[in-house]
């Protein structure tokens, strides 16, 4: 009832107006969704190739499963989440990120009971309420993949594999890997500890959320966009030097694998990643010069993350995955053709649209692409329509063609025109 009035206001303040997308969305007009199919084909064919079966999961969870996995004091969580309650009285939010929501897939069906390791890809959208800029967007979509139950370094290589595969099979070019340890919650501990400290002796210079960052989580500092705050952290005490045995051994050994298979990266010590998730490994894929004059875009990125899966209550797994931005990547993809009409309908003379639309439906049945004139065109107009859409072959079905059981046949390319009897223009349309 009070919804309802709620609604009733709206609808009397409006007037008859233009409306916008949401801010910071867009449209994926069909001009451009060839490039949008590509990224899923590719996606899914070399899912198939490196062993990742599909999962979706809801675009909106139980608020508190980002609060745990990707961490409260994260800038995701603290400022760019859509949250809401819904008529149940339910904290919902919608997904920033894929992984969470896979790992709570994980856990809630059992699979940590199948036989490990386990593979899984998707490709969807996510909110996250950001400053849009181009490549920054409210709603954007990734292609991500996850495994489970690989602890070894060849977890990682494995992923990076996949995602350099995913990225050159799209023909991008000049792909920089930049790849961290974060170490584990252990050698974490000792850090955050250094860079609390460290902090102090800044106080008066960092910006207020570093301030907050240094009581409740140091490490997320290292995330500031804060061009002052990124200076003082060049002085800063490094990770690597805080990394037990183990997760220098094993970030020892992801490098030795990595370059054995011919994969470059570059060490980059500033790279953090904003997800309290992540355990060991992480890494980043960032396009360099995407418009010739120099300018870079990060298209992916990922890690391993050891306790997300006990964190939100199944069985210890270790965990490694990626995620690709795939509105980003539609920057820097060159155009993708259209998949072409084989052949365009017409009808002539006295001939009604009756006598061609289940001829469509045959040659649409038999695998052909078609359009069919719908409308009570002229036949001039017909034609014109047929060469904007770039069909390949008109068919028409005149009076005389009707009469003798055929129709006339023209390739729009070289001009060619032939009688063809029904029956035999899949032959003739499919050649
Ligand atoms: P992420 O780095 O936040 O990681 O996002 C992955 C990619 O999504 C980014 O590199 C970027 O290309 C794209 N992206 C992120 N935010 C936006 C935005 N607002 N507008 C446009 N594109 C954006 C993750 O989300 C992790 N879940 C990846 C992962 C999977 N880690 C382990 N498994």
């Amino acid at each position: 009832m009070e919804i309802s009035l709620r609604f009733d206001k709206i609808y009397n303040r409006m007037e008859k107006k233009m409306y916008q997308k949401p801010k910071g969305t867009r449209d994926i007009l069909p001009d451009i969704s060839p490039k949008w199919q590509k990224m899923e084909s590719v996606a899914r064919e070399l899912a198939k190739q490196f062993g990742y079966a599909e999962i979706r999961t809801p675009m909106f969870e139980d608020t508190s499963l980002f609060l745990r996995s990707v961490g409260e004091s994260s800038d995701i969580v603290s400022k760019e989440m859509y949250t809401f309650e819904d008529k149940g009285g339910r904290s919902l939010t919608l997904r920033p990120e894929g992984t969470a929501g896979v790992i709570r897939a994980f856990v809630e069906n059992g699979l940590y009971n199948n036989a490990l390791p386990q593979k899984m890809f998707y490709i969807g959208s996510n909110f996250r309420y950001e400053n849009p800029q181009a490549g920054r967007y409210r709603e954007h979509a990734q292609f991500g993949a996850e495994s489970f139950g690989i602890d070894t370094p060849w977890g990682e290589v494995e992923a990076i594999d996949f995602a350099i595969t995913y990225l050159k099979k799209l023909g991008v070019k000049e792909v920089e890997l930049h790849i961290n340890s974060i170490g584990c919650p252990e050698c974490r501990a000792k850090y955050n500890q250094a860079l609390k400290e460290f902090a102090e002796k800044y106080t008066d210079k960092l910006c207020e959320d570093c301030k907050r960052r240094a009581k409740t989580n140091p490490l997320r500092m290292l995330d500031c966009k804060n061009p002052e705050c990124q200076k003082i952290y060049t002085k800063a005490p490094k990770l690597a030097d805080y990394l037990c045995e183990d997760c220098k051994t094993h970030f020892a050994e992801v490098q030795k694998r990595l370059k054995e298979n011919g994969v470059k990266f570059i060490v980059d010590p500033q790279l953090v990643r904003g997800f309290d998730y992540y355990t060991k490994t992480v890494f980043e894929f960032t396009c360099l010069n995407i418009d010739g004059a120099g300018k870079s875009l990060a298209v992916g990125g990922g890690g391993r993350y050891n306790n997300l899966v006990e964190e939100i209550g199944g069985k210890p797994t270790s965990c490694v995955g990626f995620g690709m931005g795939l509105d980003r990547l539609v920057m820097i993809l060159p155009e993708q053709q259209p998949e072409g009409v084989d052949a365009y309908l017409m009808n002539a003379g006295s001939v009604e649209i009756d006598k061609i639309y289940p001829v469509a439906h045959k040659l649409r049945d038999a695998g052909l692409n078609i359009e069919c004139n719908l409308i009570n065109r002229s036949f001039k107009s017909q034609f014109n329509f047929a060469n904007k859409i770039n069909a390949k072959y008109v068919c028409i079905l005149g009076d005389e063609d009707l009469k003798n059981g055929v129709w006339t046949v023209k390739n729009l390319a070289t001009g060619e025109e032939n009688k063809v009897k029904e029956s035999e223009l899949v032959g003739v349309l499919k050649k």
